[in-house]
This record gives structure tokens, sequence and C-alpha cells, in this order.
């Protein structure tokens, strides 16, 4: 399959969680194009040249980064404006995504990851694809003025994540999200 992981990590954590999403990718022998929208400030890339879209970003104001939030809002004009994007979204054969997003809860948990997620599978379940995951990574506070968010909030102590194990957790679910 040809597969696209899109994705903007402004600290670095949902990096961590793309790297583990590309090595599941590439040990499954699948072609690969990872493009981290902060280094690639100007990307233009049209998503439906792939078969399976991985769509990520860390959790900023219950949203995804700004700056992919701004890809996707283009994404859909320009899509529309060529009559992709149709009444009802009829389903495209063989084309899936899934939705991932590195989030601290510190204020009510996942819930406020979650409009993140729902955000960034939208584009793609109007073009038409099958969104066949959610998964939710929990990343710690990276600025020095909000670290204290990573240990008393809501998740409690969220420092060091993604470790070891969350990123271990994510390849593996990978794995098996491709088999589908
Ligand atoms: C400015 C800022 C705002 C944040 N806002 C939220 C938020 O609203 N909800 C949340 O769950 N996490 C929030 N976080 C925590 C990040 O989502 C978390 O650390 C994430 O792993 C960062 O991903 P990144 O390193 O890829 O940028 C915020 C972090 C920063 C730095």
């Amino acid at each position: 399959m040809k597969i696209l992981n899109l994705y903007y990590s402004s600290t670095g954590n949902t990096k961590k969680v793309a790297d583990s999403i590309d090595r599941a990718v590439q040990d499954m022998g699948h072609s690969l194009e990872s493009i981290n929208v902060k280094e690639n400030k100007d990307t233009e890339v049209d998503v439906l040249e792939f078969d399976f879209v991985f769509v990520g970003s860390g959790v900023y104001a219950w949203l995804p980064g700004s700056p992919l939030q701004d890809l996707l809002i283009n994404l859909r004009k320009s899509y529309v404006k060529n009559g992709q994007i149709k009444p009802a979204s009829p389903k495209l054969p063989d084309k899936k995504a899934a939705v991932y997003c590195s989030y601290g809860g510190a204020h009510t948990g996942i819930n406020e990851a979650i409009p993140a997620a729902k955000y960034m599978a939208q584009l793609f379940d109007h073009l038409g694809f099958l969104i066949v995951d959610e998964i939710y990574t929990v990343g710690e506070y990276i600025p020095q003025n909000m670290q204290e968010m990573s240990y008393k909030g809501r998740l409690g102590d969220i420092s060091g994540r993604p470790n070891e194990q969350d990123l271990k957790e994510v390849e593996e679910r990978v794995k098996g999200i491709l088999r589908v």
C-alpha cells in the first residue's frame, strides 16, 4: 500500500509517535511518505494519491496545531472546488485513514484530546475515506512554564511520556490496523 503519515509536532512528542508509526509501516513493507508539517511549512500534498493516511498532531487548546488545521482547511477548499467532496460523502473503495494525537489532558483528561482527533478525521471522512482508528497517546508538557501540568493534572504524573512502552503500543497497534 501507498501510505502517507502527515503530522504536526510542536514540542516533539507527536514526532516520537509518528516515528513509531513510520517504523511499523516500513516493517510491514509498505511504501511511506512521512511529512512533519512543522518542518515543511508550505506542504503541498494530495491525500487522494494514497491508499492509507495517518494524520496526527499534539493537542493545543483541544484542537490540532494551527499549521495542521490550516493545511486541512486549505485541502478541504481545494477538494470542494474540484468536486471531490460530494454530498453524503460516498465511501471511496480502498481508502482508509487513522488519526492520532498526543495530549497532556491536564484539565479534563482524554476529553480534551477527542475534539482534536475528530477534527483531523473530518477531512478524510468528507472525502470518503473509512476512518479505521483513533490513537491517543499521553504526552508530557515540555515548555518550562507548563511543567507542573505534567504532574498536577487529571492524568497524574505524566512526566517522561510518551515512554518506550507507549511507543511500543503504538507500533503494535499500527501493525494491527494495517492488517484490517
Ligand atoms: C501551549 C500548549 C497547549 C496545550 N494544550 C493542551 C490541551 O488543550 N489539551 C491537552 O490535552 N494537552 C495540551 N497540551 C499538551 C500537549 O498536547 C502534549 O504535550 C503533546 O504531547 C504535545 O505534542 P507535541 O510535542 O507533538 O507538540 C498543550 C501543550 C502546550 C505546549
